[in-house]
C-alpha cells in the first residue's frame, strides 16, 4: 500500500541511503544532489522541503519510506500552477509505487490545496518518468529545446500537465 505523510528529522538516515544514488539524481534538478549526504538530507527535511511555500511528502509504501513526492505553487498571475515532481529510491522502481504516489499528490492538489493547474517538466530520456504521468492523466503540452544543462550535457524537456478539470 501507497501512503504519503510528511517529513519527519527521523527520515534523514533513510533519505541519505535511498538518495545517495546517481541513477536516482541523473534528471532530477541540483536541490537533489550527488553525492547525497547526511547534510544535504538535513537541509531538505528543515528547509528545502518548504522552500517557497512547497509541500513536499514521503512516499511509503507498507509503512517503509521510499521515496518524495511535492508541489511548488507559481506566483502572481500563474498562482493558479504548480509545478510537481517525484522520485523513489532506486530499489522500488518498475512496481507501479510512483504512479500511484503521484495520483494521490494530484488529487490532494487538487482538492485541498485547490490548484487548477499542475505540471511537470521531463528530461526528453525520462521515459518511465513520462509513462508515470500519462498513467495519472497527465498530457504532453510541448517540448523545449536545449532547457536543461546537468552534468556537462544539455537536455531538452517534455512538458506534461494535467487540469482540475479533467
Ligand atoms: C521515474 C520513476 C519515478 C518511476 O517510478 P516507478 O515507481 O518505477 O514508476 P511506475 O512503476 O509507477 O511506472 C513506470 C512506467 O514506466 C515504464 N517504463 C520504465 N522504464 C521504461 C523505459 N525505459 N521505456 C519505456 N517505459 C518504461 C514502466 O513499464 C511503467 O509503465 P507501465 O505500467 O505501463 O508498464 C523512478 O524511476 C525514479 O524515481 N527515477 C529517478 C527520479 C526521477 O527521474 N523522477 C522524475 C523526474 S521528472
Amino acid at each position: 500500500m501507497v501512503t504519503l505523510r510528511k517529513y519527519e528529522l527521523a527520515d534523514k538516515e533513510q533519505l541519505v541511503k535511498l538518495a545517495n544514488n546517481a541513477n536516482v539524481s541523473r534528471f532530477l534538478t541540483y536541490l537533489f544532489p550527488f553525492p547525497y549526504t547526511p547534510d544535504d538530507a538535513e537541509w531538505w527535511i528543515s528547509t528545502g522541503s518548504s522552500l517557497d511555500g512547497a509541500v513536499s511528502r514521503v512516499v511509503e509504501f507498507n509503512g517503509q519510506f521510499v521515496g518524495g513526492v511535492g508541489l511548488t505553487q507559481l506566483k502572481a498571475w500563474k498562482d493558479h500552477q504548480a509545478e510537481i515532481g517525484y522520485w523513489l529510491g532506486e530499489p522500488y522502481w518498475g512496481r507501479g509505487i510512483a504512479t500511484e504516489a503521484l495520483k494521490q499528490m494530484t488529487a490532494h492538489a487538487f482538492d485541498v490545496i485547490k490548484v487548477k493547474k499542475l505540471f511537470a517538466p521531463v528530461l526528453k530520456p525520462n521515459i518511465a518518468s513520462m509513462r508515470v504521468l500519462e498513467k495519472c492523466g497527465y498530457v504532453r503540452e510541448g517540448e523545449f529545446k536545449m532547457e536543461v544543462f546537468k552534468n556537462g550535457q544539455f537536455y531538452d524537456t517534455v512538458q506534461y500537465a494535467r487540469l482540475a478539470s479533467q
